[in-house]
Parts: C-alpha cells; sequence; structure tokens
C-alpha cells in the first residue's frame, strides 16, 4: 500500500499495541519438523510429469531430462556464502549478481524482540545516507520469504507468519468505522524505543495509506505464503495452531460474505492491490481475483476438516471455487476468436437466452487491441462488470491463474504464447510490463482523477517491474516454456544491479529507470533471486503452484486452438 511517503508511515494511535498482549511467540519455539519426503509427493511428480509432456517439442533441449538428478531432498540447502546451495549442484556457474543479491537482501532484514521478523521496502544509499523505506509491506515480504524457503531459512517466514497474524487481531478503524475482523495490514513498522528497550509493531491497514484503501490482497498473499511454508518445509504443526485456523476462518468469512453480488467474483475498490492508486481497477480486478482464487484453494488445503467451525467453510470454499472457475475461464477469457464474438455482439439481451450477458458495447473495444491480439495466444482481461469490460492485460493477474491452475492447461500455455508473440510490448528491453498498454490523454484524466505519478508508461501505467520476474519465471516452468524464463533473466541480469534494483523503469520498451523509482528496492532484489533460484531447481515451483483440479473444468473451454 502506498505509505505517506518514505520512512513516513506514522501509524494511527489505535494501531500501536504492545504485541505483548497477544503473545504467541511460544509457537516459534517449535522447530519445524522438516519433511525429507516432501518433494515426493504426488504434487511435485505430477508436476514433473507436466513438465515432461510440455517440454515435447518446446526445444528445451533436455533440461528436463535432469529433472530428477536435480532433486534435492531436503529442498535448498544454506551455502556458507549465503548464496543458495542449488546453484552448485548443477552445472550452472552462479552468477556473480546472485552473491550480491542475497547480501542486499539480507540488509534489508529487520528485527522485531531480537528475530527476524521482515524485509524493509527499500535500502536506499545510493545517494550516500541511508533513505530506508522502513515498512514491511505484506505483499512485498512475499518474493523474499519465498527466497528464504528456497534457501533452506524458514524461521524468518514463520515468524512473520505469527506476527502479521497478531495484528490481524487488532481492532481497525477508519474515523467511526470498523473494518472486517479478517483484514490484513498492508504493511506494519517496527517501532525501536532504545530507552525502554521494547520493540513495538505499528501497522496500517489502509487508514494511513494514501488513498484511505484497504489491502484486499493481504489477506490472500498471507494464506499462500502460510501454504508454501507448510509444503515447503513440512511443517504442518503451524497452520494447524487453532490460531493459524482462526486466522483462515477470519479471512475465508470476509470474502465469502454473502451480500448482493450476482457474480461469484470479489467486488473492490481501486487501488487495493499492488497497483494501489487509482487506475480504473476498481470492481472486479484479475489481479484480486486470481488471488482470491488460489486463497480458496490453499485455505481448503490448509484447514482441518475436523476442527470447530470449518466445515461449514470448507463447504463454501468448494462452491465458490466451482463456481469462480467457470465465471473467470467463461467470461474473462480473451483470445482471437472470442474477440471476434465479442466484437459482433448484440446488445440489450434480455432473460436467460442472452449470449452478451454483461451488455458489452462493440464499440468499447479499444482500437489497440485488434493489432495486439495474435491469432496464436490469449489472455485473462483486467475486469468484467456490467457494459465494462477492461481490456488491458494484466502480468500478475495472469501469472498468478496460471499458478493457481485457475488458467487451465490450453490457457496457460496461451498465456505464454501471447508474451512471446507480444515480446516487445510486454517485456521489452525489462520485464515485465505491470499492465498493457498505458492509458494517456483524457483517458488518463478520467480513469487517474489526472495523477502525476501514473502518467502513460510510468509506475502503474504500463511501467515495468522487475519484481514480477519471479511470477513469470514460475509460470513458465509451469508451462515449461524456460526459454522465456531464461531470455526474461538475461535482460533483466544485463541492467538490474548497474541501475542499482529500482522499483520500477518507466517508457513503451521499459529503457529508463522509473522517474521517481527507488533505488535498492527489496522485492526487485528478492524477485530476481527467486525467479534464478526456481530456474536452478524447478522442484521449488511447488510451494507456490496448484496443480489442475479435474473437477473444476469447465464446461467451456477456449484457446488459442478452439474452433468456433
Ligand atoms: C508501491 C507499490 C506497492 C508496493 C509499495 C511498497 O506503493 O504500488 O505495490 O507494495 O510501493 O513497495
Amino acid at each position: 500500500m502506498e505509505a505517506a511517503g518514505a520512512g513516513a508511515a506514522t501509524p494511527s494511535h489505535a494501531s500501536m499495541v504492545d504485541t505483548d498482549d497477544f503473545d504467541l511467540s511460544r509457537l516459534l519455539n517449535h522447530r519445524p519438523r522438516i519433511n525429507v519426503e516432501r518433494q515426493r509427493s504426488f504434487d511435485d511428480r505430477s508436476l514433473g510429469d507436466l513438465y515432461l509432456s510440455a517440454m515435447d517439442g518446446r526445444g528445451a533441449g533436455g533440461y528436463m531430462d535432469s529433472y530428477e538428478s536435480m532433486y534435492s531432498p531436503g529442498g535448498g540447502l544454506r551455502s556458507l556464502t549465503g548464496t543458495p546451495a542449488s546453484s552448485t549442484r548443477l552445472s550452472f556457474e552462479p552468477h556473480p549478481l546472485v552473491g550480491d543479491a542475497w547480501d542486499a537482501l539480507r540488509r534489508s532484514l529487520v528485527c522485531f524482540r531480537g528475530q527476524p521478523l521482515g524485509t524493509i521496502a527499500a535500502v536506499d544509499s545510493s545517494s550516500g545516507e541511508v533513505l530506508n523505506y522502513d515498512q514491511v509491506f505484506v505483499r512485498d515480504f512475499v518474493p523474499s520469504a519465498l527466497a528464504f524457503l528456497m534457501n533452506g531459512e524458514p524461521e524468518i517466514v514463520k515468524n512473520f507468519l505469527l506476527k502479521t497474524l497478531l495484528l490481524q487481531g487488532w481492532e481497525k478503524r477508519i474515523d467511526r468505522f470498523k473494518l472486517g475482523e479478517g483484514a490484513m495490514p498492508a504493511s506494519f513498522k517496527v517501532l525501536k524505543d532504545p530507552k525502554r528497550g521494547v520493540d513495538t509493531l505499528a501497522a496500517d491497514f489502509g487508514e494511513s495509506a494514501i488513498g484511505r484503501v484497504a489491502p484486499a490482497d493481504s489477506g490472500f498473499w498471507w494464506i499462500i505464503l502460510l501454504r508454501a511454508y507448510t509444503k515447503s518445509t513440512g511443517d504442518h504443526t503451524l497452520a494447524e495452531t487453532p490460531e493459524c485456523q482462526k486466522g483462515i476462518r477470519l479471512i475465508m468469512n470476509q470474502c465469502l460474505a454473502e451480500g448482493f453480488d450476482t457474480f461469484p467474483t470479489l467486488l473492490c475498490a481501486d487501488g487495493c492491490c499492488m497497483i494501489d492508486r487509482r487506475m480504473g481497477v476498481y470492481g472486479y480486478p484479475i489481479e484480486i481475483q486470481a488471488l482470491f482464487f488460489m486463497s480458496l484453494r490453499c485455505a481448503l488445503l490448509l484447514l482441518k476438516p475436523e476442527a470447530e467451525g470449518n466445515k461449514d467453510i470448507m463447504e463454501r470454499i468448494v462452491t465458490r471455487l466451482h463456481a469462480l472457475s467457470y465465471h473467470m475461464r467463461t467470461y474473462f477469457w480473451l483470445d482471437f476468436q472470442q474477440l471476434n464474438v465479442i466484437y459482433r455482439f448484440k446488445t440489450e439481451e434480455y432473460s436467460h437466452t442472452a449470449v452478451n450477458k454483461f451488455n458489452v458495447i462493440p464499440e468499447s473495444i479499444p482500437d489497440w487491441l485488434f493489432d495486439f491480439m495474435p491469432s496464436r495466444g490469449g489472455y485473462f482481461v483486467g475486469n468484467v462488470s456490467p457494459a465494462r469490460m477492461d481490456f488491458r492485460w494484466f502480468a500478475l493477474g495472469n501469472c498468478v491463474a496460471i499458478l493457481a491452475s485457475l488458467a487451465t492447461p490450453e490457457q496457460a500455455g496461451a498465456i505464454m504464447d501471447l508474451i512471446e508473440e507480444r515480446w516487445e510490448d510486454l517485456i521489452g528491453e525489462m520485464p515485465l510490463k505491470i499492465c498493457y498498454p498505458a492509458i494517456e490523454g483524457h483517458e488518463w484524466q478520467n480513469v487517474t482523477g489526472c495523477d502525476p505519478k501514473n502518467t502513460r508508461w510510468s509506475y502503474h501505467n504500463g511501467g515495468s517491474w522487475p519484481v514480477l520476474i519471479w511470477l513469470l519465471t514460475a509460470a513458465c516452468i509451469k508451462t515449461g516454456r524456460l526459454k522465456i524464463a531464461r531470455r526474461a533473466i538475461d535482460l533483466a541480469e544485463a541492467r538490474l544491479a548497474r541501475d542499482s534494483w529500482p522499483e520500477y523503469y518507466d517508457g513503451k520498451l521499459g529503457r529508463y529507470v522509473g522517474k521517481q523509482a527507488r533505488k535498492h528496492q527489496t522485492w526487485s532484489i528478492a524477485g530476481y533471486l527467486v525467479a534464478k533460484m526456481m530456474l536452478e531447481d524447478p522442484s521449488h515451483l511447488g510451494m507456490i503452484s496448484l496443480e489442475e483440479d479435474k473437477a473444476m473444468n469447465p464446461v467451456l473451454k477456449r484457446s488459442a486452438s478452439w474452433i468456433v
């Protein structure tokens, strides 16, 4: 969440609570049971099979032949230099950047009462003085957490999961309005009081963020990370604690609450996710829908059926998953054929027989889309609501849709085809465009409210965000398209460290360091490390990927090969 400025998060008084009041630290004394068998699980084996079949004809040059020999019991072992040991298991020479990136990542670590708790958003020492952006953002911490898990350092992730759970328990208010119980913070800060010798936490649930938007994505990331921790360590005891089970239930209750909805997608405010400023991502943005879907699936894996209150919620999750996957795969999916169908839509249809269910008016299809849409490839559009289809392409939502198997295998392949076909537009000189294309002129005025930070091809408006490379790489591994990941990582490697790990790049091709980009942005560093570690040891993918659930197969499947 966009905070008040570097280092300026002044917590609201209500948020200042000494966490002694909620002491869960006893849980930290349980060392995780490292389950060496974990990578022999069905999930991972089927993942291996998936690779092998997906690699056919993709020119991966026998890379996957060595998949089994790359398998490393116990996961990434910590090396003495702080770089992942996995790099030594392969013929790869570890890239010189990797060691520097680990050093930088460790510099961003923040401790709470003597234990590392998270990574702050940026440690910028380029100007001589250290300019910290010292909030720990929940969404920013995810790639850091994955890097630590992959490197065999799960304790920090466990600490983070537990402390954020405590924050969820706080009373959250904006003026006289009380926020939902399940809400997780966008960010928190460790306040050090050297005189009293105590550390306290100050959290922001949206009440101090610019625009006062609650981060709908935080709770979803928290559940996804809890599953990643469980999967990677084999330690089920954390997720099974009554506290974690309750935390999951609260998040689920909040997003499964009944209202006036006619769609299974989750209605939300503009700027409630990674794009945390007004950018026309209100309604049913793909980023939130994909994360919602993934966290529903993760919650189902983590909730204990026998625990009180869980059965009912698990049934609601299953029902929602069915409806959500059908809705997304049917109405959000766009490829050449479907674009042609929309182009010829009749409007003003009433009753159950309507084809154009949302009354999308063909004249609202933007001109750029006709050229952008390749004959091979497709993607989930940005948003679908009554008479409004946001045709923009968003990176995070599409990659998460692949990882969560919200995309069918055909759709996942088509998303990768699109990236390949539209390389210049979506990757350019720095992976990866947060969205495509930029909005400008009158539309920019209307949609962003004349936001000077989000001018065309900058920041959230068509800027390029290096952090997204971990999601792209994960999606590439899942679909067996390693060449795409390698090409993208090569581009990033050529510039990232030289440019001091900026937060984002500007321009149509992403050639320029972003206008207001902070340097030494932690998630740019962590995103790179995670991408590298996953490429070197693809079994890491298991912690962030879910296999296709055949029971959720849609009646209607469209893909590049779909024929009307
Ligand atoms: C910006 C980004 C947001 C991120 C935050 C901290 O506000 O839009 O996604 O969490 O910075 O890096």
